[in-house]
């Protein structure tokens, strides 16, 4: 198993990093609607709790994820990509970072300012980054919905160009990022 980076592939933690983390972000999504659709009981407490606690190991997460991605170089894209394509790329990945990090700060925030007491997983008191203030916890709650839209957005193009590259362009990039599944063949 090859740990690091290299100029046509990725290492293993880069992988477990990019796949947790979108498995965790499609879980939050479908948690944050259901948390926020069900109507008040220990139920939906339950569900707020899963969706902050999984929101701030995303956090973690990508925190991880940078400071492996810094030290790493990345594989380069197939040379025939055109130049537009590279920026395209390149920038679309740097805001699905910055996203990443935003909505579970904006949440975050929320939690802050709403001033509900929180443990991450019941077990680690979550310290408040803002002051008590009902009109910043609405806005925050309005900063985390548009970026949840912006995330989504994203994705669906993220996901389009993989699968472009995969079926269109038939080259290895959804391959190159997919665990090696040696067991299979
Ligand atoms: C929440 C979901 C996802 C997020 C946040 C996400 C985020 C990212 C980011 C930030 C990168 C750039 C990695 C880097 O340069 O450090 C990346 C690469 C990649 N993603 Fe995703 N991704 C998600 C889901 C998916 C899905 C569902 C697919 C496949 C259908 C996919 C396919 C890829 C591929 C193939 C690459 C590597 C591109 C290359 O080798 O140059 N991603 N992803
Ligand atoms: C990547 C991480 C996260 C994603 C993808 C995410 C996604 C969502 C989604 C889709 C909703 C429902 C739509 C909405 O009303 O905004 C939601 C609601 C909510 N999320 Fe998150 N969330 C994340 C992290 C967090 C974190 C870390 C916290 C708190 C510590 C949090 C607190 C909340 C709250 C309080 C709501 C209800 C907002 C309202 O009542 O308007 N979220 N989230």
């Amino acid at each position: 198993m090859k740990l690091a980076n290299s100029d046509t592939a990725w290492g293993a933690p880069a992988k477990f990093f990019h796949w947790v983390s979108a498995a965790l972000i499609f879980t939050q999504f479908a948690l944050g609607w259901v948390a926020v659709s069900t109507r008040m009981s220990p139920t939906k407490l339950n569900l707020f709790v899963w969706h902050k606690s999984i929101g701030m190991l995303i956090l973690a997460l990508v925190v991880l994820r940078l400071l492996w991605r810094v030290f790493n170089i990345a594989p380069s894209l197939p040379a025939d990509t055109p130049a537009w394509e590279r920026a395209v790329a390149h920038a679309s990945h740097a805001l699905l970072y910055v996203l990443m990090i935003a909505m579970p700060m904006a949440g975050w925030i929320i939690n802050s300012a709403a001033n509900i007491p929180f443990s991450i997983f019941w077990a680690i008191p979550l310290p408040a980054i803002a002051a008590p203030d009902k009109h910043l916890a609405e806005l925050a709650a309005l900063a985390h919905l548009s970026l949840f839209i912006a995330l989504a957005g994203l994705l669906v193009l993220h996901v389009g160009a993989a699968l472009r590259h995969h079926f269109v362009k038939k080259n290895n990039l959804l391959i190159r990022m997919l665990p090696a599944l040696k067991w299979l063949k």
